[in-house]
C-alpha cells in the first residue's frame, strides 16, 4: 500500500498557504474535495442532494448544498424504472453535462452506473474519465474492498472517488431487496480498505446508526449517511423524495421538506378545469 496525496494528509496551514499563493480563478469557485475535507475537519456537516437536470441543479446550487450527486437514482426518479440497474453510461453523461453546465459552485459528483466499472478496470477507468470530461468533479461507485485496486488507479489518474457501502442498490438482486448483507466488522473492514485505496468520502446507506458512527469515528475521510443516523459527517437525500415528488416511496429514514407532488397536481387540475371551463386564458393573459 502506498500513501496517496489526499487533503487530510496536508496540514491546515499548508492548505491555507497554497490557497493564497495559487491565486483564485473562476474554476476555484467550485467546491473541491479539499473543501469537503476541510468542512468535515472543522466539524461542519456536509450536505449532498441529487440533481439530474437544470431545474434540480439550479435549486441545489442556490440552496448552498455542498455536493450535487448526479445519482443513478435517475433511473427510478426520472426514467420510471423499478431499480437502477438499467441506467446507461450515455444517460449518466447526459445528466452530468447538464448539471455541470447549470452550476458554478457545487461539487458535481457523477454516479457510475451498473456495469460501467464491474467488468474490468480498463473500461472502468475509461468510463470514469468520461464522467470528468462531461463536467463531473468526482465519481461515486458502490462496493467494498474488492474495488481497492480500481480506486487506487482512478486516484492515480486524477479522478477523485467517493465510495458507497451498506445497502448498495446496484446489488439489489444479491441482497433480495433494500437491506445490508454485511456484518459490522465486514463494513468496518470495507470502509478502512476504501479509505486506504484513496476515496475522499464514503456514502453509508441504511447502516444502523451505531455502526455508522463507529465507522465515522474510525475514518479520517468523511462519511455521508442516508438512513445511517446522525453520527455521520454529512447527509444525502434524493431531491424528488425529500421534496415530496414521490408520495409512494416512504422509507423510515426519509424526511419530506415539501409536498410538491400534491402542489403540482393541484395546479395541473386547476389548469385543466379552467381551460375546460373557459376561465383561462382571460383578458389579462391575452394580446
Ligand atoms: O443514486 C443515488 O441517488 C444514490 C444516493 C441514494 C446515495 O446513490
Amino acid at each position: 500500500m502506498y500513501l496517496i496525496a489526499q487533503p487530510w494528509n496536508i496540514p491546515k496551514l499548508t492548505r491555507r498557504f497554497q490557497a493564497r499563493t495559487r491565486g483564485y480563478t473562476d474554476s476555484m469557485k467550485r467546491t473541491s474535495i479539499r473543501d469537503i475535507a476541510n468542512k468535515a475537519g472543522d466539524d461542519q456537516k456536509i450536505t449532498m442532494i441529487t440533481a439530474y437536470d437544470a431545474f434540480s441543479a439550479r435549486l441545489v446550487e442556490q440552496a448552498g448544498i455542498d455536493i450535487a450527486l448526479v445519482g443513478d437514482s435517475v433511473g427510478t426518479t426520472l426514467q420510471g424504472r423499478k431499480d437502477t440497474l438499467g441506467v446507461s453510461m450515455e444517460a449518466m453523461l447526459y445528466h452530468v453535462e447538464i448539471v455541470a453546465r447549470c452550476t458554478e459552485r457545487v461539487l458535481v459528483l457523477g454516479d457510475m452506473p451498473f456495469g460501467s466499472y464491474q467488468v474490468n478496470e480498463d473500461d472502468a477507468l475509461r468510463n470514469a474519465v468520461a464522467f470528468l470530461k462531461a463536467g463531473a468533479n468526482a465519481v461515486k461507485l458502490e462496493g467494498g474492498a474488492a474495488f481497492m485496486p480500481l480506486i487506487e488507479r482512478m486516484c492515480e489518474a486524477g479522478i477523485p472517488v467517493m465510495g458507497h457501502l451498506g445497502y448498495t442498490p446496484q446489488s439489489v438482486n444479491m441482497t433480495s431487496g433494500p437491506r445490508v448483507n454485511k456484518s459490522r466488522d465486514e463494513l468496518m473492514e470495507d470502509a478502512e480498505s476504501l479509505q486506504d485505496a484513496g476515496v475522499f468520502a464514503l456514502v453509508l446507506e441504511m447502516v444502523p446508526g451505531k455502526i455508522a458512527s463507529e465507522i465515522t469515528q474510525a475514518l479520517k475521510v468523511p462519511t455521508i449517511g442516508i438512513g445511517a443516523g446522525a453520527g455521520t459527517s454529512g447527509q444525502v437525500l434524493v431531491f424528488h423524495d425529500m421534496l415530496g415528488f414521490s408520495p409512494d416511496f416512504n422509507p423510515k429514514f426519509l424526511k419530506r421538506y415539501g409536498n410538491f407532488h400534491e402542489t403540482a397536481l393541484e395546479g395541473l387540475r386547476k389548469y385543466r378545469e379552467e381551460v375546460e371551463g373557459g376561465q383561462y386564458p382571460g383578458d389579462a393573459h391575452s394580446y
